[in-house]
């Protein structure tokens, strides 16, 4: 298709052959041989596939054969010729026809029969055609003049023969003259020239055609002869200067049709090479045209040649339209090729865009992968650090509740193990307090084991059927005792009187326990903690329901998770109690879910299955009966769970004792220890104490006490951000802080003190350690209270930037407020932002003096500078120091210096 468009045909029959044909003329130069050419070439639009390789031998015999030479060089297909003469073409059409060229001979003959078809008049009938018209015209009797064409061609032979032929049946017409024509004019009027007396006897002159005729007569007419001479041509063409026009003259009395055949060898040459049968001789009729038949061929003829001139100007159109059409069809195929390829190349842009967005999207999808497995990983590295993170949070927390119990273990032995004599009294409360922080430390390793088991996956349930509302109860009443003392309304409200359940005895006994410990933790007195026992759709739903102070969103949706970092730290008694409470629960196929709002309350759900159809033979084995006596069994944990909170009033928050060597506050969440250390302190010091960070400060910036204990972990506020926020308030920034830390943690050293911790103190800790670092950073800190008083009034003050700053804006404000007399320590206070208390504790503790001495200070110092460097009087300067007398003046500063302002005036070094 694309390369029949672009050869600019298309059609889908077979191309028709092209033909050559070779036309070999004897000469061209005459209107008959002009009109032989037309007819030919009028022929062959008729016939497209042909094509015509003409040559024209101007009368040359030797050209002719020379010019058809090459036309078989040039490949024709066919040969047309009018042969120049007869004899010197035979061998030459021979070779010709034996190439198998076809040979179709034209007018003229030659003496071979090596052609395929013969095209001309009758010659030898057309010679005797005219040797009747002369014999009649002359009527028997007269001369005639012959003029012969070129004698060596067939049609001057033979219209000769027919001619004499002819005339033989008028004995008395004689011809007396025969001249040589050669067929053209200019030869006969020559030779006519030259016979001009042969001519005058002459009565008729016959010529072989037409131009010779005409040419004779030319002559007679020029030569001016009176004698009558009628000329008789053949070949009576039409057209202007030709035989028909000369009759219609009266030039010529006579002439004899002679056709070219140029239509006739065109037809027959296309039949031969189409290979179709053709007439080998093919004789074309001829008429007598004279005075008598000249008008109506005349007529006819210019009809014909009307018409033929329309035929060429309609074929001219043809060709011009045929022309157009090429020159459009071409266009056409050219703009569909050009189509086409634009299509191609759209198509291809196409494919190429395609193939690329297919990539893109597959590198896009490629892509979205790995950013998923990229984000995927990341989440898991996230877990991971979370995890880990969360982990070493958990085994610092851990650590931390073991410190505590053995601190509470080794220290009141130490304790009993130091002293001679021992009161019973004091003995009891020691051993007490040593065994029930061992319980704890029992309690807590128990349920690291648990915990360990339940990571492992080896927590084994071990169930029978028991009275589930019997055994709820029996738990219950073992918290009434507790509930007595603060005031809570303790309650099982069971829907039943009796449940048999399948249930592993030992592990509910931790859930339930553990749920109940959690309430009483967290609901205050006078409050209510409500346990329901009901049955809905074939489950056990037992509900542990508080209106304490109840959990923020977050903790309530990690309450079950074990290294969850909320805001508060990890709990063992919540955390791991409520994660492990889960993992038991877990076991038994049930579900446990927590239901709270901060401030109202929190409701604990389980649910249980009933019967045992959910569980194997193995975990049917029987659940051991509980055992007071072990200390591990779960009756012990209730006791020792009720044992933790009984000693919480012994040393409330904030109780103060009677003391002597400064005010210490401690910060400690868990009260026994909080209790130990009043305990331990009270003797020497005044202790204020506090249960949490916030309190803490608070309480700090109230009493602004001369040291700070604080235990590192604290619920909320932690003892590092206390200790930051006790630094970095001008009010606080003085006060030394101690802080407690688990053993080994370095990490919570360094961060203690970036945030500006003064000293601390590991767990457990022997108490007479920790009296002497309490003692020793009390020392430190009145010693550098001097230098630092020094150091400041001599305005080369060091130390801590807080407290420059603090003494830098004190000073200031003083120096400013000295000319005013109503200036005093109730402005200052104000002006510095800060209660009478808060500045005087602050000012003892940084200059180890009283705010009124202070000021007193500045303004001798003024007046020292005054007295000094300046020539002012006494007047001037006991107002600008801020004395309301110059008498006033002098006594203070006397008082003060030993020297009279006068003598000082006088000699400021000396003594
Ligand atoms: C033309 C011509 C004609 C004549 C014919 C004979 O060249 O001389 O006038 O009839 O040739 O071959």
């Amino acid at each position: 298709m694309t390369s029949c468009l672009l050869l600019g045909n298309c059609q889908s029959r077979t191309q028709p052959e092209i033909y050559k044909i070779g036309f070999s003329q004897c000469t061209g130069g005459d209107e008959w041989r002009k009109t032989m050419l037309n007819d030919m070439k009028r022929e062959l639009t008729f016939h497209p596939n042909y094509t015509l390789l003409y040559e024209d031998a101007g009368n040359s015999t030797a050209r002719q054969i020379s010019q058809v030479q090459s036309l078989v060089d040039q490949g024709i297909d066919l040969l047309i010729i009018s042969p120049n003469e007869t004899t010197p073409f035979t061998k030459v059409i021979e070779a010709v026809f034996k190439k198998g060229i076809p040979v179709i001979l034209l007018d003229r003959k030659i003496k071979t029969e090596s052609y395929n078809a013969y095209i001309g008049g009758d010659n030898v009938e057309i010679g005797r055609l005219a040797g009747t018209f002369i014999g009649n015209y002359l009527k028997g009797r007269g001369r005639v003049v012959e003029v012969w064409g070129l004698p060596s061609s067939s049609p001057a032979q033979e219209r000769h023969r027919g001619f004499r032929e002819e005339l033989r049946k008028f004995p008395n017409i004689r011809v007396v003259k025969e001249l040589n024509g050669q067929w053209e004019r200019d030869t006969v009027r020559h030779v006519v020239a030259s016979e001009l007396k042969a001519l005058k006897e002459a009565d008729v002159l016959f010529a072989h055609n037409d131009v010779m005729a005409l040419g004779a007569s030319e002559v007679w007419k020029q030569n001016g002869l009176q004698h009558q001479l009628d000329f008789v041509g053949i070949d009576a063409l039409p057209g202007p200067n030709a035989g028909m026009q000369a009759i219609t003259n009266g030039v010529l009395r006579a002439s004899f049709l002679y056709p070219t055949g140029g239509e006739e060898a065109i037809e027959t040459a296309t039949r031969v090479l189409e290979g179709k049968s053709v007439k080998r001789e093919q004789i074309l009729n001829s008429i007598q045209v004279d005075a008598s038949n000249i008008r109506a061929l005349k007529a006819q003829s210019d009809k014909l040649l009307a018409q033929q001139v329309d035929i060429e100007r309609q074929s001219q159109r043809i060709d011009k339209l045929t022309e157009t059409y090429t020159s459009q069809k071409n266009t056409l195929y050219f703009t569909l090729a050009s189509l086409l390829v634009v299509i191609l190349l759209g198509g291809w842009a196409l494919y190429l865009f395609r193939s690329k967005q297919v990539a893109y999207r597959t590198l896009e999808n490629q892509n979205g992968e790995i950013r998923k497995q990229k984000d995927k990983i990341e989440a898991v590295s996230q877990q991971a650090r979370l995890a880990t993170e969360e982990k070493l949070r958990f085994y610092s927390y851990i650590s931390h509740e073991f410190n505590t119990p053995l601190s509470l273990i080794l220290t009141p032995t130490e304790d009993l193990l130091s002293k001679r004599t021992v009161s019973t009294h004091e003995l009891k409360s020691n051993l007490t307090l040593i065994q029930k922080n061992a319980y704890r430390l029992l309690r807590l390793i128990d349920q690291m084991l648990d915990l360990r088991k339940t990571d492992a996956g080896k927590q084994q349930l071990h169930t029978a059927e028991q009275d589930l509302i019997a055994f709820i109860d029996d738990i219950v009443q073992d918290f009434k005792r507790k509930a007595e003392k603060k005031r809570i309304d303790l309650q099982f409200i069971p829907a039943k009187p009796t449940l048999p359940v399948w249930f592993d005895s030992e592990k509910l006994d931790k859930v339930i326990v553990n749920l109940l410990s959690n309430a009483f933790k967290y609901t205050p007195k006078g409050g209510l903690i409500h346990v329901r026992l009901d049955v809905v759709n074939q489950q056990v739903r037992i509900q542990v329901q508080d209106n304490g102070e109840g959990m923020t969103p977050d903790e309530q949706a990690h309450a079950f998770d074990l290294f969850f970092s909320g805001t508060r730290p990890f709990n063992l008694s919540k955390g791991l109690g409520l994660a492990l409470s889960m993992e038991f629960i877990q076991l038994h196929q049930g579900e446990i879910n927590v239901l709270s709002e901060k401030d109202k309350g929190t409701t604990f759900t389980i649910l249980l299955p009933l019967g045992n159809a959910h569980l194997s033979p193995e975990e049917m084995s029987g659940s051991v009966a509980r055992n007071p006596l072990n200390p591990s069994s779960p009756v012990s944990q209730r006791l020792l769970a009720d044992l933790d909170e009984d000693e919480n009033e012994a040393i409330a928050p904030g109780n103060l004792s009677a003391g002597q060597s400064g005010t210490l506050l401690v910060v400690e969440d868990n009260d026994d220890l909080r209790t130990f250390l009043a305990a331990r302190l009270d003797h020497e010091f005044d202790i204020v104490s506090e249960n949490t960070g916030e309190s803490g400060w608070e309480r700090a910036l109230e009493i602004i006490p001369d040291l700070i204990i604080s235990d590192i972990m604290l619920p909320g506020m932690d003892g590092l951000q206390l200790t930051q926020r006790v630094k970095a308030d001008l009010r606080t920034s003085h006060i030394p802080v101690l802080l407690l830390t688990a053993q080994g943690q370095i990490e919570q050293r360094i961060e203690g003190t970036r945030a500006g911790a003064d000293a601390y103190i590991t767990k457990p800790f022997n108490t007479a350690y920790l009296l002497e670092v309490i003692r020793t950073t009390l020392a430190n800190r009145e010693k550098w209270q001097r230098r630092y008083a020094s150091d400041f009034l001599a305005q080369s003050a060091g130390g801590n930037r807080q407290d420059k700053k603090f003494l830098n804006e004190l000073t200031g404000l003083i120096e400013q407020g000295l000319t005013d007399a109503t200036f005093g320590v109730e402005r200052l206070s104000r002006d510095m932002g800060l209660s009478r208390v808060q500045l005087y504790r602050k000012v003892q503790a940084l200059l180890d003096m009283n705010v009124i001495d202070y000021i007193a200070e500045i303004r001798l110092k003024k007046a020292r500078r005054l007295l000094s460097e300046s020539t002012k009087s006494m007047a001037e300067i006991a107002y600008e120091t801020g004395f309301s007398s110059p008498a006033y003046f002098t006594t203070f500063f006397k008082q003060h210096t030993q020297k009279t302002p006068s003598e000082y005036r006088k000699s400021p070094t000396g003594v």
